[in-house]
Parts: structure tokens; sequence; C-alpha cells
């Protein structure tokens, strides 16, 4: 195995193959609180599939467990520290077409920074994060990996295309590396104090307006947005909406100026593992030719959620519970929602006013809520296979995933329309008996409330057109094939750029 950390990878017949470096603070299977993770899980595999050469680097947190090697180790100056940076190697394992494959991945690991309990909210975030972009760039030369394109992820990652142009490039290794950022949600930025620019080794001269500076502090993802080489965003309509003051979180007039650089690609799912054929963790497996199936998942998912087992219309909600999420218009028709004939499942971790708003819901409405506040994997996949609708009424939502999810089991989204939901959702029409969901367009708990009655009416009185709408959606197809041609795109355009 670990022929893979210290070569340059297999020798690539096909001339246009690209080595990549995706780094994230986040990837599934080791860590996630987010949808981040999901994608740089998996984007990567589609992109090996395709005969590239790819791998993932991250932070080794204290509590990823699996199995890794020793690969490298180096120290690294921040300000006047000395740290040392230990690489440790392992894989991400999958199949394709019968056949196993791997996901390189190089964990970034430092007794300092990482070996403590917990991802984020660290007093020294803006260090740690530092520390990961510096170290990602230093460890390239050691394992003889020589990258056309690093691709960052979200503020973590930020300001490893301005390092790379301003204290590496003098160096040939790095001379033709591109670098691609993608923005996965643009309200986390990581803003931090104005020291910040001594750990990355930053002159103090860019600390000002037109560079790293955002309101006196040093704005990670800003310097990202000033010096990658392309920018994307994980939806076309959301890369549009970060343009606008309502969207941009400050930042609409620094992406402005790099509009022509600025994408929008719609994220994929796994489409093995989010399938209702084979998925495990459901009660029974069913696809569109045998859909009646659905309903012992259903029956099975109110058992053991402790409703009553009945045909009613089942809404699901799984999410960060996070403002974003348009949790509070959820709140605002919550009486005229429970009069409704329908049962309400809630799935998610997040802010503590939520966390209580949702199991107060249940608390009053025993018979018609019921409120997990956890992380529970298998009990996500049972209520995406389980429900009869999922609700996603986000303020903004850069892709969402949860529709797409839904909709491969079947379940149907009701959401706003806004970003990534406005892109992969059509409005329900009962005449022509086009759409995959139900959609409402202005962020008020009204619209909501009148959109889950449309969803409800349907379901009730026009069982056809009901079974119709389950079928059409599943058939969408959300697998990252399609768009890790995009990717592959704007690697392109990037290396293009560097040269
Ligand atoms: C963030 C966004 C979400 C997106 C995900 C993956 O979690 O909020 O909309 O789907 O990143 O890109």
């Amino acid at each position: 195995m670990t022929n893979y950390y210290l070569n340059g990878g297999e020798v690539l017949k096909d001339q246009a193959s690209l080595k990549v470096l995706l780094v994230s603070a986040e990837v599934v299977p080791f860590a996630k609180s987010g949808g981040l993770a999901d994608v740089a899980g998996s984007l990567p595999q589609a992109l090996i599939d395709k005969g590239h050469d790819v791998r993932i680097a991250m932070p080794r947190y204290q509590e990823i467990r699996q199995d890794m090697d020793y690969v490298t180790d180096f120290p690294l100056k921040m300000h006047w520290r000395k740290e040392t940076c230990i690489v440790r190697g392992s894989e991400i394992d999958f199949e394709s077409n019968g056949e196993a494959k791997k996901v390189p991945v190089y964990f970034i690991d430092s007794y300092h920074y990482f070996d403590r309990p917990g991802m984020y909210c660290h007093i020294d975030d803006a260090e740690r994060f530092a520390f990961l972009c510096k170290a990602v760039l230093e460890m390239l030369p050691n394992l003889n990996f020589c990258p056309d394109v690093i691709h960052c992820n979200d503020w973590q990652s930020g300001p490893i295309a301005f390092l790379l142009k301003d204290q590496y490039r003098s160096n040939p290794f790095y001379r033709n590396i591109a670098t691609l950022l993608t923005i996965h949600n643009l309200q986390y930025q990581g803003h931090y104090a104005k020291e910040t620019l001594k750990v990355l080794g930053i002159d103090e001269s860019y600390f000002m307006p037109e560079q790293f500076e955002f309101y006196g502090r040093f704005n990670f993802m800003k310097s990202g947005i000033l010096y990658s080489d392309i920018i994307n965003t994980v939806s076309e309509a959301y890369a549009e909406e970060i343009l606008t003051p309502k969207y941009g979180e400050g930042l609409e007039g620094v992406l402005q100026n790099r509009a022509e650089d600025l994408y929008g690609i719609v994220n994929g799912i796994d489409s093995q593992y989010f399938n209702p054929k084979f998925d495990r963790m459901i009660y029974k497996n069913y696809g569109i030719a045998d859909i009646e199936v659905k309903r012992e998942n259903k029956q099975a998912l109110q058992r053991e959620v402790g409703l009553p087992v009945k045909d009613v219309p089942v809404l699901g909600l799984i999410h960060r519970l996070v403002s974003q999420k348009g949790l509070e218009l959820i709140e605002e028709i919550s009486e005229q929602m429970m009069g409704c004939d329908l049962q309400f499942i809630i799935l998610g971790l997040g802010d503590p006013f939520y966390e209580d708003m949702f199991k107060n819901m249940q608390a009053k409405y025993p018979d018609k809520v019921a409120t997990f506040i956890e992380f529970n994997e298998p009990l996500a996949h049972k209520i995406y296979a389980g429900c009869d609708m999922f609700l996603m009424p986000s303020a903004f939502e850069p892709c969402g995933l949860g529709q797409l999810i839904s909709l491969s089991y079947g379940t149907i989204p009701i959401v706003r329309a806004t970003g990534g939901l406005k892109d992969t959702i059509i409005d329900f029409d009962a005449e022509t008996k086009e759409g995959n969901g139900f959609m409402f367009e202005k962020y008020k708990a009204k619209a909501l409330l009148k959109a889950i009655e449309r969803a409800l009416e349907v379901y009730h009185k026009k069982p056809v057109a009901w079974t119709q709408l389950v079928k059409s959606a599943m058939k969408a197809d959300f697998s990252w094939y399609k768009q890790a041609d995009k990717y592959l795109q704007l690697y392109h355009k990037a290396v293009r750029k560097t040269q």
C-alpha cells in the first residue's frame, strides 16, 4: 500500500490525465460535520474511475481511528515556533464495476494542533488551519508528488493559492501547480486576528481591504477568492447569488471582480451508497419496479421511531440544525402543520435553540413528531427511505445534498427556490404531471405552509399522480459521473492559466 505515498503515482497512459490533490478539512469516512465531507470523499472516486491520479489531504483529528502508515515528517515554522508535521497515509477503498480501487489519503498530523478532541471551534483555529495549508505545500516534494492542480475547499484551505504564488513559485517544483477553490458555503469564511498573517508568513502589507483584510480581521476565504486560478461554488444558482449583497456575505464585491473565473457545478452523490436497491441500512430494498415496498420501510420506520403505524404522509428533516436551513419558518407554522394529518421525523444536531424547538414539538405532539438530536447514519438512511416527503425550506443553500438523496429514495422534497435547490428541483405541476418536488419562492412561513399543503393534497387526493411523482424523482441521475467531468474541465482551465 505504501508505494502510493512516496512516488509520483503510476505512469499515466493518457496524456490528458491529471494529478490532483484535493484538500479538505473534512472527508467521509474519516471526519464529517456537513456536506463538504461527502463531496470530498466521493468526488475523488469518480475522478479516479475516469483514470486520473487524485489524492486527498486532510488534518488527522484525534477522533480518526483508521489504520494509517507513517509517510514522512518535517519541521514547519509557525511564526516564532517550530512545529513538527507528521504525514500519515491511508486510503478510501471503493468498488467500480466489480474492481477494487483506492483513493490515497494523506493525513496532516501534529501533536500540537490536531491531537485534541473536536474538529473546529478551538481558540487557535486560525493557526491550526494555517498549519494545514503550509504543511500541504511543504509535503509535496517529500512525497515526490507534484499535482497539476491543488483543489482547495472552503476557508480552511483558502490561503494555499496565495502561499503557492508568494512563497513557493521560485522553486521549479511548484512552478506549474494550478489551484481551484470550491466554495461550499460562503457563510463560513474564517476571519481571525491580524496576527494570522505572521503564522502564515505573509507580509503585513497584505493587510489592506484590497487584499486579505476584512473588517479589521484576516479572512481565509477572501485570500482564496483573490488568488485561486479558478473558483467554483456547488451550484450554478449559488454562483450567481453570491455576487449579490443578499447572499454575498460581504464578499460580493471581491467575487464580482473574479466573476470571469467563477463557475457553478452542482454536487453529485454517491449513487451506490444512497441507493434504495442496495442500501443495507434500510429495512427492505426497493426500486422503481417495486415501489410499493417503500411502504414497508415507512411502517418499519414508524414503529422504530415510536409513531403510530398508519397511512399518513410522513415528513422527514435531516440537517445541521442551524438557521440557514429555514427552521424558523417551521417554528412559525408548527401549529398549522400539526393541525394537518401528518407525521414529522427530525434528525440532526446543531443550534440548541432549534434542538429544543424540535424536542418541544415532540413533547407537545408525541403522536405526530419524533425528534432525534444526534448524528445517526443508519437512522438517516431509514428516514430517507421511509418518509414520503423531505423538508428543506433553506434561507440559502449552496447545493444541498439532502434533496438529492431523498429524490433517489423516492421521497419528495419540499424546498425553497434558492441555490442548489433551485437547480435540482422542478416544482410539480398537477396538470402536466411534470416535476420532482414542491418549491416555494419567498422566504416566508406562509409560503412554506402552502407548499406543504399542496404536497399533502396530491398525496391524499391524487394517488396516481403521487406515484408518478415518486417514480420521476427516483429516475433522476445525480451521480458524480457527469459532474466529475465538469470538475475536470475546471482543472484544465486552471492548468492553462499557469502555463
Ligand atoms: C455545505 C452547503 C451545502 C452543500 C455542501 C456540499 O454544507 O451548506 O449546501 O451541499 O456544503 O457542497
